[in-house]
């Protein structure tokens, strides 16, 4: 596998430019104007997967975006890894806050990218890190190394939910059948501190609407004499805290696995800032659930959080109006043992119990998803240790994710096979935000890496069994 450094300094070139042209179709799931270019993107992926040596590749209709899926059979008593990745990306806006568009992706070099970074929506969620997979594939096609089984799953739909993929697993799972999952699609501790994401949080989303009065009012003729659902919604998302950021839903704790204080201090040695995590973030304090760190708030603890709330004159100048109603979306990351479909219930029934008089509420659930753990004893998470070690020059840690990839609980379910999380981007790539970046660096390292694993991984495999 080290010829991958040579093949790399003879391709690095190729390999940005091919991300560049996949980063400038503008793959958004979410956005029904964009479903010729999400189309397009699914092609393209599907071409570059057959280019990198893929057997068997289809485009396989869903209800929804096309599943790409792939294959490199190297023999039958060999293991299987499934790649999954996804081609789709989260809506661009606001527009106004990129400093270049988002699907004509720049190089810019940034204090922690000195090699330069590419800047486009998706150029680290996820295109950027999938077309990692299917370089490295090449290589080991090429070089004829490649150690093992491979398949590719690639879908459209993951920034909305991964719906059709869900049914796509549960009709196929002859074809997918595998020994190991393996997905770049979460990140790095830091370019120097190689870390394998052990977990995923879990979510609940839903979606509320206070309507008050039958139509938009005069805030004077009628202001202070009935309910104003802007301020009454405002007042019952402000109660879902306690003044020590508790989340106050009657149940919401009751099935959350507690970490020991073992594992609280392993966690903790993983290097971390908070001075320069402040600094990144410019604010002067953090803020969060009283009795937890920084990286326990956002891994291994549950949130509520909202996402957007609307309703009412937000155009120039003053209008004097009491809107008919308001909204917002609220989002609830969970962590082992939490339900999603219980906590919705929870929050469903709490939310109504704390419903004054002269407003109605009403709650939509959207799509949710299982929190996830990878097991630390595995040979899937040693050979991704050993890869990281290998091309870092340092030892990895282990790191929970609080992000969501609702698939994954799923995969295990269905397929019956555990999933290894090998991500390579950084926090500060501002993924779903203005101004995403992928690191050149990171980039070339993931590459670099993901051989390793195929092989570590067809070793461990050979000796132990799975
Ligand atoms: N790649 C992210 C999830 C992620 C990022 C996990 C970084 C861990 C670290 C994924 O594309 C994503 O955005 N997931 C959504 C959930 C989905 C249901 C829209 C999320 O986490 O909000
Ligand atoms: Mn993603
Ligand atoms: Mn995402």
């Amino acid at each position: 596998m080290d010829q991958i450094r040579e093949y790399l300094s003879q391709n690095k070139d190729r390999f940005v430019n091919e991300l560049i042209e996949l980063l400038k179709i503008p793959s958004v799931s979410a956005d029904s104007a964009y479903t010729q270019d999400v189309l397009n993107t699914a092609e393209a992926v599907a071409g570059a997967l057959r280019k990198a040596g893929c057997d068997a590749v289809e485009i396989c209709e869903t209800k929804g975006y096309p599943i790409i899926y792939g294959e490199k059979i190297a023999g039958e008593d060999l293991p299987t890894i499934l790649v999954y990745g996804h081609y789709d990306v989260q809506p661009p806006d606001p527009l106004d806050l990129w400093n270049s568009p988002p699907f004509e992706p720049v190089v810019r070099k940034t204090d922690l990218h000195p090699e330069g970074a590419i800047f486009a929506r998706g150029a680290s969620d996820d295109k950027g890190q999938m077309f990692m997979h299917i370089k490295a594939l090449e290589f080991m096609v090429k070089k004829n190394l490649l150690p093992c089984n491979v398949k590719f799953m690639i879908e459209g739909e993951e920034e909305v939910g991964s719906v059709s993929l869900a049914d796509f697993v549960k009709e196929n799972r002859g074809k997918l059948a595998n020994d190991i999952i393996l997905i770049s699609d979460t990140g790095l501790i830091a370019n120097d501190v190689p870390s394998v994401t052990t977990g995923l949080r879990g979510l609940s989303y839903v979606e509320v609407t206070v309507t008050g009065a039958n139509r938009d009012l005069h805030s004077g003729l009628y202001g202070g004499a009935v309910a104003n659902p802007i301020n009454v919604l405002a007042k019952m998302i402000a109660s879902l805290h306690d003044e020590n950021n508790h989340i106050t839903i009657p149940g919401f704790y009751d099935k959350v696995l507690e970490l020991s204080q073992k594992e609280r201090e392993l966690m903790a040695e993983a290097p971390f800032d908070l001075e320069e995590y402040k600094k990144s973030l410019d604010i002067d304090a953090v803020y969060g659930e009283k009795g937890y760190t920084t990286n326990e708030r956002n891994a291994i603890r549950p949130t509520l959080d909202v996402n957007g709330i609307w309703g009412g004159y937000t155009g120039e100048g003053a209008k004097t109006v009491i809107a008919g109603k308001a909204h917002a979306k609220i989002s609830m990351r969970l962590v082992p043992h939490q339900d999603p479909d219980e906590i919705t219930e929870l929050f469903i029934r709490h939310f109504k119990s704390i419903t004054p008089q002269g407003v109605r509420v009403e709650i939509n659930p959207h799509h949710g998803g299982e929190p996830y753990v990878t097991p630390i004893d595995s040979i899937g998470y040693k050979a991704a240790s050993r890869a990281y070690e290998t091309t870092f020059g340092t030892p990895s840690v282990p790191h929970r994710g609080g992000g969501s990839i609702p698939i994954v609980p799923l995969f295990e379910k269905e397929l019956g096979s555990k999933t290894i999380l090998m991500g390579f981007g950084l926090n500060s790539d501002a993924i779903h935000s203005p101004n995403e970046h992928y690191g050149i660096w990171n980039f070339l390292k993931g590459i670099e890496t993901i051989p390793y694993f195929y092989q570590f991984y067809t070793e461990l495999f050979k000796s132990q069994g799975s």
